[in-house]
């Protein structure tokens, strides 16, 4: 590993987090007007925090291919927004039926029913509204447009919301580890795909790379949600910020509940290490990204 400044890998993480933070906000509406409380919803739940691991996935990508423009920054606002839908609409009675999410009550508890779907319909929108204000900021509008098309992509019916309809509809059924995989493949796998190809394409790689991104992200996306259902099973609700126990509640099929614990968390690694391989075969070199790769294996959170 190279020698990089004295500065411990938390305190950077926790600097680039914040950087984010402050980048989100500089996109969220302003709470006014008659339809405000559509406003606080779709805020409070995209001000509640989070990993914010997307944005800084698609950002660090970005950097690996040697960006330097201006161009990604909506976009990385615009996958957290996409993202938190998702778990704005998880979250929902109809769903996934859970009351605490990012150490808060979910959408739909502090808001209604109603206004929850309604806000998970703006966050997703708004998204799309956001993503497009990057045509104003680049010299390279051709690959603002690819990354809007892989955003729309990645995110519907081919995407997350394909995985979430099978996850939804194999709820209390036994799946094979086929339909398993299809499902991790979609639901949580697509949007980390988005937001490193989205980085790779703004910064002009070629199609060669951003094939390889694809897959190095598919492996990061089976690997976080492996992880997801162990520390669901293993965690606490105040570490988490989100019930514990939600799988087994709603007898979901898990990679757990096909492959023990023991074996799952092997396969946390040996996906993460397969991603790792799939970046290092990359021109560029991004240390910070290989060790926020190498962290999910034993994320906490
Ligand atoms: C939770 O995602 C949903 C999954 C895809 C497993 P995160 O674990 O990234 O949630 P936040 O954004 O940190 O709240
Ligand atoms: C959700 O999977 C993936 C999404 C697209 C939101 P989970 O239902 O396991 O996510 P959590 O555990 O509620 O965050
Ligand atoms: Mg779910
Ligand atoms: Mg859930
Ligand atoms: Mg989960």
């Amino acid at each position: 590993m190279k020698a990089v400044k004295q500065v411990t890998w938390k305190e950077e993480l926790t600097a680039r987090t914040q950087k984010i933070e402050t980048l989100i906000r500089e996109y969220l509406p302003k709470e006014t007007g008659l339809q405000k409380t559509i406003f606080e919803a779709s805020n409070y739940s995209i001000c509640a925090g989070g990993k914010r691991l997307r944005p800084m996935l698609m950002g660090e990508t970005y950097r690996l291919f040697g960006g330097q423009g201006k161009e990604i920054r909506p976009f990385m606002a615009a996958i957290e927004m996409i993202h938190t839908s998702s778990l704005v609409h998880d979250d929902l009675p109809c769903m996934d039926n859970d009351q605490y999410r990012r150490g808060k009550k979910t959408t739909w508890v502090a808001f209604g029913y109603d206004m929850a779907v309604l806000a998970g319909d703006a966050l997703l929108t708004y998204a799309f509204e956001t993503a497009a204000k990057a045509f104003a900021d680049t010299e390279y509008p051709e690959r603002v447009g690819r990354a809007m098309g892989i955003l729309a992509h990645k995110t519907g019916i081919y995407g997350m919301i394909g995985g979430q309809t099978v996850d939804v509809e194999m709820t209390e059924k036994p799946m094979t580890q086929e339909q398993l995989d299809f499902v991790y493949r979609l639901k949580t796998g697509a949007l980390l795909e988005a937001s490193m190809m989205i980085g790779a394409v703004l910064a002009g790689a070629d199609d060669a790379s951003v094939t390889v991104v694809e897959r190095a992200a598919s492996r990061i996306g089976m690997a976080f949600q492996i992880q997801d259902d162990i520390l669901d099973l293993t965690s606490t609700t105040e570490v988490l910020g989100k019930p514990v126990g939600s799988d087994e509640k709603n007898q979901k099929t898990t990679y757990v509940t096909l492959h023990g614990l023991e074996q799952s968390r092997q396969d946390v690694e040996a996906f993460s290490r397969e991603a790792m391989e799939q970046l290092k075969s990359l021109p560029g070199e991004n240390e910070f990204l290989f060790q926020l790769v190498q962290m999910l294996i034993t994320r906490e959170k």
